[in-house]
């Protein structure tokens, strides 16, 4: 298998990442993807930095084991957590987190405006979101909310309705009513996409959502290219992992993914 028909290694800490991958999908029809979904330790959201780093080192390890071309972090909490002990333990691969792309699709919205982030608690702890704004942007205002109820309505199926709208607005309520107002929302998590509608609805008309599962894609292509590394074409396969349960991935996996995934192309790994 020459470089470029190598996969690009997707991980999660579960099936939220999903919609990464999903985007890529959509951006990238000629890849290889090969996603692993860390199912038995999930979620990570909760967890302290050295054991998400080394959750994420050990499925890193897995990925790479099996042969890949590239790295993509779709969990917001690695990238915000481990994403330079991966990049240093990988080099010279290339690795990709959430953050980055999200932080930059956020500013290039605001036009200057304030920026607010909903995201685990992990992530909105890490600061990585602040930090990758005011890299760019030192001057613009950012303010975060951890959103966990947020995590298992999507996995519930709840994404739309009245305790999806409640949910949504016993975080954006307070978070939005800061002064003054932000204009642009970072879901800054995997799960947050699939209660876009809902999360719109709640944030009003004047609020635009950045999803930063469409900007990495984005990121991840622009990357590929530069390093000559694009497989063209529209043939591109999808291969699963998952640490446990891989019923449950397959089925739950359908709402992040939007598309139904067989569980025979679901393999369990230990790592
Ligand atoms: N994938 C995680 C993230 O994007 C959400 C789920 C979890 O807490 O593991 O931060």
């Amino acid at each position: 298998m020459d470089n470029k028909s190598l996969p690009i290694g997707v991980f999660d800490s579960g099936m939220g990442g999903l919609t990464v991958m999903r985007a890529l999908r959509t951006r990238l029809p000629g890849e290889n993807l090969l996603y692993l979904g860390d199912t038995a330790r999930l979620p990570y959201g909760t967890k302290s930095a050295d054991t998400v780093t080394r959750y994420a080192l050990s499925a890193a390890h897995a990925l790479t084991a099996r042969g890949i071309k590239m790295l993509v972090v779709a969990c917001n909490t690695v990238s915000g957590q481990a994403l330079p002990a991966l990049t240093e333990a990988l080099a010279p691969l290339p690795v990709i987190g959430v953050i980055v792309p999200g932080a930059e699709a956020a500013i290039a919205a605001a036009h200057g405006a304030p920026i607010a982030v909903i995201a685990t608690e992990g992530t909105v702890k890490s600061g990585a979101y602040v930090r990758a704004i005011h890299a760019l942007a030192p001057d613009l205002p950012v303010v975060q909310q951890a959103a966990p109820l947020l995590v298992p309505l999507a996995e519930e199926g709840l994404v739309a309705g009245e305790i999806a709208r409640l949910a949504a607005a016993r975080y954006l309520t307070p978070l939005l009513a800061t002064v003054p107002h932000p204009r642009i929302l970072v879901l800054g998590c995997t799960h947050f996409p699939v209660l876009k509608d809902t999360i719109a609805q709640v944030a009003g008309p004047d609020v635009s959502l950045v999803d930063s599962a469409e900007t990495t894609a984005r990121a991840v292509e622009a990357k590929l290219d530069v390093l000559g590394l694009c497989n063209d074409g529209a043939n591109g396969r999808s291969h699963f992992l998952a640490t446990d349960a891989p019923d449950r991935f397959s089925r739950v996996g359908e709402i992040f993914l939007g598309a139904p995934i067989d569980p025979g192309n679901v393999e369990v790994v230990d790592l």
